[in-house]
């Protein structure tokens, strides 16, 4: 992985199996798909969301000389990650004569990410696909790595496909249209991006607390394109999850529980993985693997990132109940990822339950005292 910066533009790449591409973070980004208006697809289509399309329309347009492409909408929301969607979306493809040498960009957050990469990965067998990601969780997560996915029912991200994107062109101008607490929930998967890398990004993002405001956006770029060379980096390793790639799940087996016990309610998905993240380091502690000085630091910037919302209602024993049904649990067992300082994570198997269940109380009673 390269990592070339001009202008304030910071360029990573990945690399892949199948094909390495590109992410651009940075105001500007997208003035990078000029290029591909002139390129020989026959044709382009935007997957987005109404609402997200009305508001940058223009901006995006303008910046992108991308007049010719015709534009897809999905509603927003998790829903829209459905089989149901995909064939909806297929067959409107279709009609409107997308072809194998056809291309389609996915213009919004995770969602329209997820469901815009998994139509190209399926589409006449596949073609090409390109992320304009448009949440801080897209910029920084989900528009790199090429997992793409679908939800079946209640079970997230049943059916998907491992596809690179060709092109990620993130500009973090995109981000001053999000509600403040979205905007706040992506940023702990910075945070977990930072635990991951090392002191450097976590004093980065220490600094950058006080001024993490949707209005400030524009001025984010080099702390996003940090965050997104973490994962840039862990997928170019291990581009199929055989092992590496399990550490981005920090926070999540915790977290994923709370979202399903909530009922995907109550969290934003960042929130949970925020107080998935607090669990993990309160039991990396009882587990003596994590000291205190380390675990309060990053449990401070956790919570000046909140407020989030409550755990101390929740009955903990439905929470442990949730836990191995993390897809991440091989052959029954949970795969923790506990931080040993900023910087090193581990992954324990069989961690016993009196530890995960005194983690949780830990935690729900820190809660009750808030
Ligand atoms: N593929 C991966 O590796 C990966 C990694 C992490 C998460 N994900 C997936 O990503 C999804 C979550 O992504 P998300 O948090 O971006 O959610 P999302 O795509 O639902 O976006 C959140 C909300 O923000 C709105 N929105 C998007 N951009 C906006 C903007 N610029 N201004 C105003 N509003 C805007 C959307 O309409 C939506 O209501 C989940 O489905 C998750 O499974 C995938
Ligand atoms: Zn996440």
């Amino acid at each position: 992985m390269t990592d070339l910066s001009w202008g304030g533009m910071q360029r990573l790449h990945v690399t892949s199996q199948t094909i390495p591409y590109d992410i651009l973070v940075g105001r500007g980004a997208w003035r990078a798909l000029r290029k591909l208006a002139q390129s020989d697809y026959t044709s382009t289509f935007l997957l987005t969301e109404r609402g997200l399309w009305n508001q940058w329309r223009r901006p995006f347009l303008r910046a992108s000389g991308l007049k010719a492409a015709r534009s897809l909408f999905v509603p927003s929301g998790e829903a829209s990650k459905s089989l149901r969607m995909v064939e909806r979306v297929a067959g409107e493809l279709l009609k409107q004569g997308a072809d194998r040498r056809s291309l389609i960009i996915a213009f919004g957050g995770g969602v329209i990410g997820d469901l815009g990469g998994f139509v190209a990965s399926t589409y006449m067998r596949g073609i090409d696909c390109v992320q304009v990601p448009t949440t801080v969780v897209a910029q920084v997560d989900s528009a790199i790595g090429g997992k793409t996915a679908v939800n079946v029912g209640a079970m997230k991200n049943l059916i998907g496909t491992f596809f690179p994107p060709r092109l990620v062109v993130a500009d973090p101008s995109v981000l001053s249209t999000l509600n403040e607490r979205a905007f706040r929930s992506g940023f702990f998967e910075v945070v977990k991006h930072a635990v991951l890398s090392g002191p450097r990004l976590f004093a980065e993002v220490e600094r950058a607390l006080d001024g993490l405001r949707p209005e400030r956006a524009a001025t984010l770029g080099p702390l996003l394109a940090r965050a997104a060379r973490v994962k840039a980096d862990v997928v170019s390793r291990d581009e199929k999850e055989a092992g590496l790639r399990r550490v981005l799940n920090l926070g999540h087996t915790f977290g994923h529980a709370l979202e399903e016990a909530t009922g995907y309610r109550r969290f934003l998905h960042g929130e949970a993985v925020g107080w998935g993240m607090l669990a993990a380091l309160r039991l990396a502690e009882i587990l003596g693997l994590l000291g205190p000085a380390e675990s309060q630091r990053i449990a401070a910037v956790i919570r000046r990132l909140g407020p989030l919302p409550p755990v101390r209602d929740l009955k903990a024993e439905r929470v442990w109940r949730l836990l191995p049904r993390d897809k991440k649990a091989v052959g029954g067992r949970i795969h923790w990822v506990l931080p040993e300082r900023i910087g090193k994570v581990r992954i324990v198997a069989d961690v016993p339950s009196f530890a995960v269940e005194a983690a949780f109380y830990d935690v729900q009673r820190a809660d009750r005292h808030e």
